[in-house]
């Protein structure tokens, strides 16, 4: 009697230890790992920014699917639009246990503005932030992404930062371009120990007016003196060719946003306009999915992602 329930309180411990590790090894997780590995084989992982739980959602099954590790991006004002870090994060985490999630997902906090936005990020789980410092001089860019870096490598979080500075709007703040310089990127990188660099090379966040001009030859260089994985912003409406270019210079992240707001947006206006009828918000959401995967799809095609 006691060696069997003394057997299945063992097996139950076991199941538990088991649950964790799984879920610690399988599942939520930085960018290190991932990005390392895109660079060494030379592809990249997709960073699809989230505006709302059927998004998450969406993006979460269809990399599920076809079993690609991903990287969902949070921008200051989608935080604050879906109620704060600490429910966005509980969100992912338990739409990923609800969903049976298997593949590596980071919770990525995109273009953070101060210390103090990347650590209440970190407090509330999220296992990546960007510190976007881009609109200081380099020394200060270096001193506040040090800063983060110290808090968040003592958490096992990853770092990104921006060098230059990439145009466009970004959570309805317009900006120019700012090319970065090789050596600015190089001193960036041995001063902070980031562990990704978004250098600005040209694109934009938001529809481009004329064609992308990605400077290639800079891209290339950055990755030989940096030596670690890049970033490329404003990834939306940039051409495959220049993608597949983009990829072979170093490029082992690609940020999306405004490709799958435009995919959902059609969906859902072809609803409304064939069924005027419909009222069900569900019904409504729900008709831009099928052209959000579709465009998921594609993208994590077209960027090579090795299948986890
Ligand atoms: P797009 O909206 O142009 O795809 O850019 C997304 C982005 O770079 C998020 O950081």
């Amino acid at each position: 009697m006691s060696n069997c329930f003394l057997f299945c309180l063992s097996l139950l411990t076991f199941m538990s230890i088991h649950n964790i590790f799984k879920l610690g090894e399988n599942m939520l997780v930085n960018m290190i790992k991932m990005l390392n590995e895109a660079k060494e084989g030379k592809y990249a992982i997709a960073h699809f920014n989230i505006n709302n739980l059927e998004w998450t959602r969406f993006i979460l099954e269809e990399c599920e699917e076809l079993k690609v590790p991903v990287i969902l991006g949070v921008s200051e004002g989608a935080s604050k639009y879906m109620g704060g870090y600490k429910t966005v994060f509980d969100m992912v985490k338990n739409l990923m246990d609800y969903l049976h999630i298997t593949i590596p997902v980071a919770v990525h906090l995109d273009h953070g503005s101060s210390f103090e936005a990347c650590k209440e990020a970190i407090d509330a789980g999220f296992t990546s932030v960007m510190i976007d410092a881009s609109k200081y001089e380099l020394d200060e860019n270096i001193r506040l992404t040090k800063e983060v870096c110290d808090y968040a490598k003592e958490r096992n979080v990853s770092v990104e930062a921006e060098v230059g500075h990439v145009g466009g709007s970004e959570d309805g703040v317009v900006t120019g371009i700012l090319y970065a310089e090789v050596a600015d990127c190089k001193r960036f990188v041995e001063e902070t120990g980031i562990d990704a660099l978004a250098p600005a090379l040209g694109s934009v966040h938001g529809p481009y007016h004329g064609d992308p001009v990605l400077a290639f030859d800079r891209m290339e260089e950055i990755k030989e003196v940096c030596n670690i994985p890049l970033v490329l912003h404003g990834g939306s409406g940039i051409y495959d060719e220049q993608i597949r270019k983009a990829i072979s210079c170093g490029i082992c992240k690609l940020n999306i946003n405004t490709e799958l707001q435009q995919a959902w947006t059609k969906g859902v206006r072809e609803k409304l306009e064939s069924d005027p009828e419909v009222y069900d918000p569900r019904k409504v959401i729900k008709a831009g999915e099928a052209y959000m995967k579709e465009a998921i799809k594609a993208k994590v095609a077209l960027l090579g992602t090795r299948h986890v």
